[in-house]
């Protein structure tokens, strides 16, 4: 029999796909798939507080993204602009302390000049924590974390003999964030494609067939209880 927790998932992080497929049927542009995937964020991130979800984890734009074609490329990244400078007083107002995970070294100085300063501004928010992945991929994540760590070891800093996991962890761009409970992946897709490969290995997954523009508060509010119907045993078992 399953024994539910009774308790709502402390972190949840989302695949937000299917954007694209949403203009597809409505015979528009990718990016107006985007642009409504952005506000369905917006209306996600608020109802958060209600649920008992303290950290909330989005994937916006992955290592592979920039495979995409250039117009579309550019067009999320005006997005990510627009989005920022567009939210940043109502995220502060609202109690949301804001941080990106992901590499920086290729976006654009604009974006990140906005990004360190929504970072800043919401800094002392606890209410919600969101975190947006922005060219963020889980290997490169790891391969990153390595080579801090073994800088460290070279400096005479860290002896590699006391890494451990928790240690590990340290170097890896979540290092702030407890792992998540539960990951969703909308648009029918049961993959993960490099999202938090490391943080992930004991959450729950939800794969839906919602495309992200359709993901409504309501959806997401009926998977986050029904969630807490579940039981999770991190590997023992239970009597
Ligand atoms: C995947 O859909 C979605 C993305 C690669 C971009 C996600 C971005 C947003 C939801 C915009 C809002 C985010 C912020 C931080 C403002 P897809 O294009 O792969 O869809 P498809 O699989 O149907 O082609």
């Amino acid at each position: 029999m399953k024994r539910g927790t009774g308790i709502a998932p402390h972190h949840v992080a989302i695949i937000m796909d299917g954007n694209g497929r949403w203009a597809q049927q409505r015979g528009r542009p990718r990016l107006f798939g985007h642009q409504a995937g952005a506000r369905r964020l917006r209306e996600i991130v608020r109802v958060c507080p209600d649920l008992g979800v303290k950290y909330l984890t989005i994937f916006a734009f992955s290592t592979e993204n920039w495979k995409r074609t250039q117009i579309e490329i550019a067009g999320l990244m005006t997005l990510f602009r627009r989005y920022i400078t567009l939210e940043t007083k109502a995220l502060v107002r609202e109690g949301v302390r804001v941080r990106f995970i992901g590499d920086r070294i290729r976006l654009d100085e604009k974006l990140v000049w906005l990004m360190d300063e929504l970072e800043l501004m919401t800094a002392d928010n606890s209410r919600v924590h969101l975190t947006i992945a922005l060219n963020y991929g889980g290997r490169d994540e790891v391969a990153r974390a390595t080579r801090r760590l073994a800088q460290e070891v070279r400096a005479n800093r860290l002896n590699p003999d006391t890494v451990n996991e928790e240690t590990f962890a340290h170097y890896l761009d979540t290092y702030f964030l407890p792992d998540p409970d539960l990951v969703i992946r909308t648009s029918g897709e049961a993959r993960i494609s490099n999202f938090l490969l490391w943080q992930s290995a004991y959450a729950e997954y939800e794969f839906i067939d919602t495309l992200w523009p359709d993901f409504t508060k309501e959806v997401f509010t009926e998977i986050v209880t029904g969630y807490s119907g579940r039981e999770r045993r991190f590997g023992a078992v239970t009597a």
